[in-house]
């Protein structure tokens, strides 16, 4: 199937790899038309974590009336799209199937080309989204529930993986601190909430691997966390989630900070779930006015998992490798490689 791919691209993203269903509709890879994120958070909040089987029945469920109403918000009929995009992995194998399977049956009754997207790829595309002037190279921190990874991006499609977590992610250390401390689901946003109680520097909790290399490493911290309490029953919740926070931003600047100097990258972006906490949010804008690095710091929203980087990653993909097969499936350990060498 040949295909044009330009600025007039209309492509429909599909995102269903964990507890958001979510569709949108994105031009030319920068543009949204629309954007509906459907979270499942209420449906998984009293089990403390995601329950795949939830997962999967909530996306078979939701994800027609989501698309629907992607396209009612753009107001375009479906004979206007050109092609459809999916998250292939990483993520929940079942959650994920639901959305391959509706994403291919789609192309295949509008005659259009499907595209199997990566998910941590599309993450990296959050801060071009919504900044089309982004000056590249960049670093880009992506920090999730699943992922903690350092990228350099040098054009799209074409990046090197400096850095990453070699146990927890920064947002699944959130998640087990947030659960033991009794603060619920999902742990990042509860942690900062009780955070602006607290004072930061009230405990001194490790900072695992800070001051060589770039992977990090957040599991011996919640080690900590989890001793310290033991020790100290009567110890303050909101200085604890104060100073666990203040122990992943510190690492997490710090790295990325060694990072962009070490790739001589022109600024710092964010992405994934954890980029949508404010104090990390604030240390690296202070660490990019520092180093006279620009910081490209995508929406809350845009954080977090959604269609729209989903479609514009596929846009760039479509561009870039044509059509995937049709054969393609799900692969819920999908990883992001370097298309350079490193
Ligand atoms: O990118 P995302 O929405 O889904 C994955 O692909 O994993 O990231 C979800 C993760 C969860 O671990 C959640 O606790 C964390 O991002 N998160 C935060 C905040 N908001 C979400 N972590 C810290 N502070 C936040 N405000
Ligand atoms: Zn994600």
């Amino acid at each position: 199937m040949n295909v044009d791919v330009d600025g007039d691209t209309l492509i429909l993203g599909i995102e269903t790899s964990c507890d958001e269903t979510a569709a949108a509709l994105v031009m030319g890879g920068s543009d949204i038309v629309s954007t509906v994120v459907s979270s499942q958070v209420e449906l998984h909040a009293s089990f403390g974590g995601v329950v795949p089987e939830i997962a999967s029945r909530a996306h078979l469920e939701l994800l027609n009336p989501v698309i629907a109403r992607a396209m009612v918000e753009a107001g375009v009929r479906d004979d206007r799209i050109d092609a459809v995009a999916c998250t292939i992995g990483p993520g929940l194998v079942g959650a994920l199937l639901v959305g391959v399977s509706a994403a291919k049956a789609l192309a295949l009754a509008w005659d259009v080309p499907f595209v199997g997207v990566n998910h941590l790829e599309a993450h990296l595309y959050a801060a071009m989204l919504e900044d089309p002037s982004v000056e590249l190279p960049v670093v880009v921190l992506l920090a999730s529930g699943g992922h903690t990874l350092l990228v350099e991006m040098r054009e799209p499609g074409r990046y090197r993986l400096l850095g990453q977590t070699i146990d927890d992610a920064a947002g699944e250390a959130f998640d087990k601190v947030a659960r033991f401390l009794g603060l619920g689901y999902p742990g990042g946003p509860a942690v900062e909430q009780v955070a602006h109680e607290g004072d930061p520097a009230a405990i001194a909790f490790p900072r695992a691997m800070r001051n060589e290399g770039l992977d990090v490493s957040f599991s011996g911290l919640k080690t900590a966390v989890l001793n310290h309490v033991r020790d100290h029953p009567d110890v303050d919740t909101a200085d604890v989630a104060a100073s666990f926070q203040a122990a992943v931003v510190d690492v997490l600047v710090v790295k990325a900070r060694r990072a962009a100097a070490e790739v001589d990258a022109k600024g710092l972006a964010l992405g994934g779930g954890v980029a949508a906490n404010s104090a990390l949010r604030e240390a690296v804008l202070d660490a990019c006015m520092a180093d006279g690095l620009r910081a490209y710091l995508p929406s809350r929203s845009m954080c977090t998992d959604n269609a729209a980087m989903i479609a514009a990653a596929g846009w760039h993909r479509l561009r870039l490798d044509g059509p995937s097969p049709l054969d393609t499936g799900a692969y819920p350990n999908l990883r992001l490689t370097s298309t350079e060498p490193t």
